[in-house]
């Protein structure tokens, strides 16, 4: 269960949310948490979760490990920073700063190399959906991007499904449509790793996930986790998803 708190809040937020989440989640042993905050949060959320299973992550790293790139943040820096995973090629990185299938693979390559689990976005565009293209976009976005991974850098991604569409709107996937996009994905890592290693591998879903859709979605085979935004910024209402089973 990941929150992508996106660009919110500041690091006496971030103490705020964990005082407050903690408790509400001591006992979730079902299930990983990660929160993966903006990078100046980063380490206020690393001490706030110590003692805690909870981890951190980050939205995005840059592929060479430092030099001249004003402005990136790289893999191990997030490392030494205390976290544990990073999201990759989340679809506003793809829609507002230039992100392809290329770029994301090489953030995953970098991420992967640093000792960090990405959390690799694939989704399809309105457009797409309606067009009936949503199978080929998905399996585009798998060809050009996780693909290019060997079989042990397969096994330590985690794939997170986002049909754009989704995302901060207020729509929601059917938990029907949403398991049809998952096994499309893991259909296509089959073709690529082999069924078992497509088995193995965990898929969230992300877009619109609520407390009151969470147990609908994870009720399907295919969906392993869910990738939340808006609904993590709250500690109450992340932590009733955090705990679907109760
Ligand atoms: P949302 O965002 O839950 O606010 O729709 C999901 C995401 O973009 O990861």
């Amino acid at each position: 269960m990941a929150g992508n708190w996106k660009m919110y809040k500041t690091p006496a937020e971030t103490r705020a949310f964990f005082e407050a989440f903690r408790p509400l989640v001591a006992a979730a042993g079902h299930c990983e948490i990660v929160i993966c905050p903006p990078f100046p949060d980063l380490a206020v959320a690393v001490d706030s979760a110590r003692g805690t299973s909870i981890q951190v992550g980050a939205q995005n790293l840059y592929w060479a490990k430092e030099g001249a790139f004003t402005g990136e943040v790289s893999g191990p820096m997030i490392r030494a920073a205390g976290a544990t995973h990073v999201i990759v090629g989340h679809s506003e990185r793809r829609q507002y700063f230039g992100e392809t299938d290329e770029t994301v693979l090489k953030r995953t390559v970098a991420a992967l190399d640093a000792g960090l689990t990405p959390i690799v976005c694939v989704g399809e565009l309105l457009e797409h959906r309606e067009a009936g293209r949503t199978e080929a976009v998905l399996c585009q976005q798998c060809l050009h991007g996780i693909h290019g991974l060997d079989e042990r850098q397969f096994a330590q991604i985690v794939i997170a499904y986002e049909p754009v569409w989704a995302i901060g709107t207020g729509k929601t996937a059917t938990p029907e449509i949403a398991a049809d996009a998952h096994a499309v994905i893991r259909r296509e890592m089959g073709n690529r790793y082999g069924t078992g290693a497509a088995a193995d591998i965990r898929i969230l879903y992300g877009g619109s996930v609520k407390p009151d859709n969470v147990k609908s979605l994870m009720a399907q085979d295919d969906i392993d986790g869910v990738l939340v935004g808006g609904a993590s910024l709250d500690a109450k209402s992340f932590a009733t998803i955090v705990n679907f089973p109760s």
